[in-house]
């Protein structure tokens, strides 16, 4: 297999990481990135094959012990559905999939319109950074409320978010791991006593739901309610906040013209978004037996990370890839597929149209007032600051 290096937080990399992606799909569907020592695929096929391939999965085949200061992340994380395989992965995906009914999603449509317009409303005058201002708060309060914890949670929410996820990035160091154990206890300590006062309280709402799945005892315990709760909150914003700041970040630099936003051509509109500039951009798997593929003989238990954005941009499946052309029915795997594919897609999709439309219809002669940077995140993909001028 050919070997690529490239450092994961070089600054030019983080910027615009595609241009990496070019050079290590030229090598082939399968290259070793040897800053991370493993193999990688840069290809849509072979991105999709590995993640719809049931020989390969989320959990390691032997538990690892973590060393004591990141313990308590991985206490919360060992109950993740995006962690396990089947069958635990196959009953907590199923008891959120039955709250997450596409009835419930597309009822939101008219809070989340009114929270972009409330959002409006408090723009400040002259020059300022749309991300706190609307593509922060949008997705973490309607996330909130979905679930039924307090939106005046918002700010924790955020951030135990942000120091737990920081786990999945690369510029990972031992202070960023205690942070996110600190988070992982303080949240899931608030949502133990929440849950308890909520029992009380059923409303309709995912918590109610899942204490209902977890009285039943057989269903959910109480750590996999609390990580649910913790995996939805941080799932149901972070990749949302990313995708509609690279989003509107394209929107100004290519246009944007009325046709994208308008109409039939909002959907795609969002979906190029999604294949352009998507805000994850690594995710691994495990080989759960020896298998041979695109000429590489995986041994059980190998690691492979598949490149969700090299795919997104793989010429082969999106002619002239690199380009912005909200016009195409573009072809991406920025939700993933298999097993995995992201629960939150059609919330994801709702919230960026409605977003989108209503940031546009209210501002048409937005623009950006400062040159975008990308924040050092990777494997996450997101502005540091969208400076705009409304
Ligand atoms: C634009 C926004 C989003 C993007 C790009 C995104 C992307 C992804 C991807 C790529 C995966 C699969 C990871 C893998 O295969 O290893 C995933 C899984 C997941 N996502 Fe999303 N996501 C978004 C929004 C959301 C929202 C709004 C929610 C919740 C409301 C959510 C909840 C989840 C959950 C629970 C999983 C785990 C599914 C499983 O393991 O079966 N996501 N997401």
């Amino acid at each position: 297999m050919p070997t690529i290096s490239q450092s994961p937080t070089d600054p030019a990399f983080v910027q615009d990481p595609y241009p990496f992606y070019a050079r290590a799909r030229a090598l082939g569907p399968l290259v070793y990135w040897d800053d991370y020592a493993l193999p990688c695929t840069t290809a849509l096929a072979a991105t999709s094959a590995i993640l719809r391939d049931r020989r390969f999965g989320r959990e390691p085949l032997e538990p690892t012990t973590p060393e004591p200061h990141t313990a308590a992340f991985y206490a919360v994380e060992a109950h993740s559905m995006l962690e396990l395989e089947p069958p635990r992965h196959t009953r907590l995906r199923g008891l959120v999939l039955r709250a997450f009914t596409s009835r419930r999603i597309a009822a939101l449509a008219p809070e989340i319109e009114a929270l972009c317009a409330e959002l409006m409303g408090a723009f400040p005058h002259g020059d300022f950074d749309l991300l706190p201002a609307y593509c922060t708060p949008l997705p973490v309060r309607i996330i909130a409320r979905l679930l039924g914890v307090p939106e005046d949670m918002a700010p924790d929410l955020l951030a135990w978010s942000n120091a737990m996820v920081a786990m999945y990035q690369a510029r990972r160091t031992h202070e960023i791991e205690a942070d996110a154990a600190r988070a992982a206890l303080e949240f899931s300590d608030f949502l133990r006593l929440y849950v308890k006062e909520r029992r009380s309280r059923p409303a309709d709402d995912l918590i109610t739901h899942l204490i209902a799945a977890e009285e039943d005892g057989e269903r959910l315990s109480t750590d996999e309610l609390i990580t649910t709760c913790i995996l939805l909150l941080n799932a149901g914003h972070e990749a949302t906040v990313h995708t509609l700041g690279n989003g509107v970040k394209a929107l100004l630099e290519h246009g944007p013209d009325l046709d994208w936003l308008t109409g039939a051509g909002i959907d795609q509109t969002v979906e190029e978004i999604l294949r352009f500039d998507p805000p994850l951009h690594m995710f691994t798997r495990y080989a759960y037996e020896d298998i041979e593929l695109f000429g590489h003989a995986f041994r059980r238990g190998d690691e492979v990370a598949c490149l969700l954005a090299a795919a997104s941009h793989d010429p082969a499946a999106t002619p002239n890839a690199q380009a912005f052309d909200p016009t195409r029915r573009p072809q991406h795997l920025s939700f993933g597929a298999g097993l995995h594919f992201c629960v939150g897609a059609p919330l994801a999709r709702l919230e960026l149209k409605i977003a989108l439309q209503a940031l546009f219809a209210r501002h048409p002669k937005l623009r950006l007032a400062a040159r975008p940077s990308y924040a050092n995140l990777y494997h996450f993909h997101g502005l540091e600051r969208l400076i705009v001028r409304a």
